[in-house]
Formats: structure tokens, C-alpha cells, sequence
């Protein structure tokens, strides 16, 4: 559990001392440290053992008590995602595993200071060890009883809450595909809602997709013994005349590529092709624990791309709920085919404000832009403009990629009305599956998010995030909803 406390008290068994190198040179610690760790402190500093170097940590003892000093450098050079980084580390370090009271005290208190610390500690410290025998008997992290000390603000709360939130999208991606299927998301999503008065959901399973006429979601689905589904919940938190914002989460619980199988190094991590609609669930969650004041429909497609004698099959033509033809020209292009369907579904009924999609869509963009920034496309410069400061303002990262006129070209067919292979192939594969989805949104305000590099870690780490999922999109949509109307 994480509290917070104007002072520090330099009373818990572990305590955390952030110190920027100056104040190390200059003898400048916080009031109420105990005379003989200031001298301990001193001392170490004067033989030049601690200097107050970025991430550099030093154990102090006294009366018993544990406190580590980590070095921030400069405060001018350190930038905040490396601070996440610092206090995730000094939490797993050795010096504190068996202490069960934090103290953690910053070098100066700032909204953004404290913002790091409690996602260094509630990101940094997650792991996904359900299933590994010898860390059932540790007690994690995140299960201690730890204090900031930070001036009384709400906004530190939320931030707690939204780290839940981004740490139960984490965990629906990283469980194993065949426990997250259609049926587990569904009763996850039912779960969340459960006796909020003001949010209530709409599922259409095959019977409803198929009388609704939503073909496409229903071919990516065909070669599976699941159930597709489309979920829809309904938030109601704001002003009775307000637009939703709608968001639309690519939920594809397993993509093998369908009969355009992946190949081997391709095909295993494809689990996390839920990773769109586990961030729409977590920032329902978000919503639902910050009590948002804004109406907001949370939409998850979900299906599962598999092979076998009923599959959808290359070469295709297909009806889409919109009516627009589309040839099937590889189903391993999947996610586009189930988010076109969701997206002209919500358009025409429920004609929100704007629409945002979060996809793990092409491996193209990774190509484009890494690990570390997930892809933001839209038709509209303010809304884009708007994410953009949400993703700064929350560490959680996006950048820009085009969107024009002349895309239009790139996803024409020869036998249909559009095609789900941008052209020529292998050119700007991100961005002409994002011009695909634009042309089922029907000019409603749209932007997208392709999550396809940020949404999980292969091997190692990546900055705070270690192995397997990091609920990309979670932190960066819920503060978009919170600072937008
Ligand atoms: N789910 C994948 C995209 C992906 C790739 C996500 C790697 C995460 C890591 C998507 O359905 C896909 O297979 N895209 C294809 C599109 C291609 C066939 C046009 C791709 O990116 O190769
Ligand atoms: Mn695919
Ligand atoms: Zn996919």
C-alpha cells in the first residue's frame, strides 16, 4: 500500500533518501534526520564514497534501521523517466527485500517528483510470477507499507489508482491467451462495472454480429472455437448533452496470422494482441476508481485469429457492416479488418464526439518507431496535439506519424472497395493501416494508436518496464480524459 506524508518521520525500518548531488557537496539534508546519519552521511560523502551520482546507492544503518541513499545527479540533468528507473531499483534492490515499512523521501517535492516516484515504485516493481512456484512465498512489493513524502495533494491518490489500472491491463495481456479468452474479457469487463449505476455495457456475440452484418469481425473470428465479440460500455459520468468520446481497443486474445500463418519467431508473443482492449479495460478502470466526470464509451473487438477448416481465407472479398467491400489480401492484417467493423458499428450508432483507437497493429511500426514510442495518427491537430501532451505529461509515449490525402491510394483494390495490404509492399505499412481504419470512421474526429512496439517487453527490460506486458495507452488515455472534455 502507498500513503503519503507532508514530513518525514525517519521512523519506518527502511528508509529511502533521495539526494541530488549538490546537496550532497553541500551538506544539504532534510530537517528531522537524526544527528548521527547526518554525520554518517557526511562522512561517507567527505571520503568520497557517496557522491550523489545518478542511480547510486549507498546503505546507512542506525538503531537497526535501513536507510539507503540514492543518488539523483544534478536535478537539471535528470530526467524524469530515469528517476522511475533509480527508485524502481533502489525497490529491488537487496537492501530492502526483507523490510516491510518504507519511508522514501524526495529531494524537493514537485507534482512531476512524486508522479516518478509512485511509478517507479507501482511500474517498476510489477512482475508477472503467477505461474513461477518460488515467488509465491515473497512478498512483492507494491504489498508493503510504503510512504511518500509529498505535500497532501489529490492528485497523488489518482496516481496510485491509475498505476492499478495500467498494472490490471498488464496482467490480462501477460496471463496466458487461453485463460483471456472472449468469455474471461467479458466477465473481467462485468466484473469492473458491477454496481457503478452509471456505466453499463452492450455485448453482440456471433448471433448478434452475424444479424448486425459486422462480416468483417466475424472472418478474423471463423477458425476459432471461441465466440467473437463486440463489448461495448457505456460510461455516463459527465453532462447529459455531451458527446462520448469513444475508446476502441484491438482485443485479437490470439494472432497466429490465420492462414497466413506467422512463422517461428513471430508467432509466440501473440498474446499480447489483446494489448488495445486490455488498455480500453484498464482506463475503464481508471475512470471508474477516479470517478470521471465524462461521457465515454469503452469498446473492445474481440476475436481470436486462428487456422483450421473454417478459416477466412487470402484472397477473399468480404462484406463489412459499413457496406464497403474489402479483398482479404493477407489475414494476418486481421486487427484493421475487426477494428473497421467496431469502429462503423459505434459511429452509426452512437455517433460519438471523437473516436480513439489503441491497437497492437503493425509490426511496421515498430520498424518505424521502436519500442519506446507507440504510433499516433489522426486527421485532427488538435486532438492529436492534446495526446501528445498527455503522453509527455504521463511518460507514456507517443509520437506522430503523417496522414494525407494521397494514402487513399495505397489501400485500393482491384476487386473490391478497399484492400487490408497497404501498397506498395512493405512502404509505411503503419500508416496505411491507419488510412484503412480512417475510412470507417465517416469523418467523425479519429485518432489512433498503434501500440504494436510499446504494449510489451520481449527480453529484459525497457526502461521501468521489466519482461512481458506495460499497459501502454492506459496512463496516457485516462489523462486525456481527465484534462479533456
Ligand atoms: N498483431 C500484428 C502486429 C504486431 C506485430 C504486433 C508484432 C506486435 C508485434 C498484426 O496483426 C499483424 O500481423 N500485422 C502484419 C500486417 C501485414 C500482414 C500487413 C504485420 O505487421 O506484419
Ligand atoms: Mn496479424
Ligand atoms: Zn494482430
Amino acid at each position: 500500500m502507498i500513503k503519503f506524508s507532508s514530513k518525514p518521520n525517519f521512523d519506518k525500518d527502511g528508509t529511502v533518501l533521495l539526494l541530488e548531488k549538490s546537496q550532497v557537496s553541500q551538506n544539504r539534508f532534510p530537517g528531522g534526520l537524526p544527528d548521527e546519519v547526518r554525520d554518517a552521511i557526511k562522512h561517507v560523502a567527505d571520503a568520497g564514497q557517496f557522491t550523489g551520482e545518478k542511480c547510486q546507492m549507498f546503505p546507512l544503518l542506525h538503531d537497526g534501521r535501513t536507510l539507503v541513499l540514492l543518488g539523483l545527479g544534478e536535478f537539471r540533468d535528470l530526467s524524469m523517466t530515469k528517476l522511475r528507473i533509480c527508485v524502481k531499483t533502489v525497490m529491488q534492490s537487496g537492501f530492502l527485500r526483507k523490510i516491510n515499512a518504507i519511508e522514501v523521501v524526495p529531494s524537493r517535492d514537485s507534482e512531476e517528483v512524486t508522479r516518478a516516484i509512485v511509478e517507479g515504485i507501482c511500474l517498476g516493481t510489477y512482475r508477472w510470477d503467477k505461474y513461477i512456484a518460488s515467488a509465491q512465498s515473497e512478498t512483492k512489493a507494491l504489498d508493503k507499507d510504503i510512504t511518500i513524502c509529498a505535500n497532501k495533494r489529490k492528485a497523488n491518490d489518482n496516481i496510485v489508482k491509475v498505476c492499478g489500472a495500467v498494472n490490471f491491463a498488464r496482467d490480462l495481456v501477460n496471463e496466458n491467451a487461453d485463460v483471456t479468452t472472449s468469455d474471461y474479457l467479458e466477465k473481467a469487463i462485468k466484473k469492473l462495472i458491477k454496481g457503478h449505476k452509471h456505466v453499463s455495457m452492450q455485448v453482440l456475440n456471433k448471433k448478434e454480429l452475424k444479424a448486425k452484418g459486422l462480416h468483417l469481425h466475424l472472418a478474423v473470428n471463423q477458425g476459432s472455437r471461441r465466440e467473437p465479440k463486440l463489448v461495448i460500455v457505456k460510461y455516463n459520468g459527465g453532462s447529459k448533452k455531451a458527446k462520448y468520446t469513444a475508446l476502441v481497443g484491438k482485443g485479437l486474445t490470439y494472432d497466429t496470422g490465420g492462414l497466413n500463418l506467422k512463422p517461428t519467431g513471430h508467432i509466440e508473443s501473440m498474446k499480447l494482441d489483446m494489448g488495445g482492449a486490455a488498455c480500453v479495460i484498464g482506463t475503464l478502470k481508471s475512470a471508474i476508481d477516479l470517478n470521471l466526470k465524462r461521457n465515454v464509451l469503452f469498446v473492445c473487438g474481440i476475436a481470436e485469429n486462428v487456422t483450421g477448416a473454417a478459416s477466412y481465407k487470402p484472397g477473399e472479398v468480404l462484406n463489412s457492416y459499413s457496406g464497403k467491400t474489402v479483398e482479404v489480401a493477407n489475414t494476418d492484417a486481421e486487427g484493421r479488418l475487426v477494428l473497421a467493423d467496431a469502429i462503423s458499428y459505434v459511429v452509426r450508432n452512437y455517433k460519438p464526439g471523437k473516436i480513439i483507437d489503441v491497437a497492437t497493429l503493425t509490426g511496421a511500426c515498430i520498424v518505424a518507431l521502436g519500442f519506446d514510442y507507440c504510433g499516433l495518427v489522426s486527421t485532427d491537430d488538435s486532438l492529436a496535439g492534446k495526446l501528445i501532451q498527455s503522453s509527455k505529461a504521463t511518460d507514456d509515449r507517443a509520437w506522430r506519424l503523417p496522414m494525407y490525402p494521397e494514402l487513399s491510394e495505397s489501400v485500393k483494390s482491384q476487386i473490391a472497395d478497399i484492400r487490408n495490404l497497404g501498397s506498395p509492399k512493405g512502404a509505411g505499412g503503419a500508416i496505411t493501416a491507419a488510412e484503412f481504419l480512417r475510412q470507417f470512421t465517416e469523418d467523425t474526429t479519429w485518432a489512433h494508436l498503434d501500440i504494436a512496439g510499446t504494449s510489451y517487453v520481449e527480453n529484459g527490460k525497457r526502461q521501468y518496464f521489466g519482461h512481458g506486458a506495460t499497459g501502454a495507452g492506459v496512463r496516457l488515455l485516462t489523462h486525456y480524459l481527465q484534462h479533456n472534455s
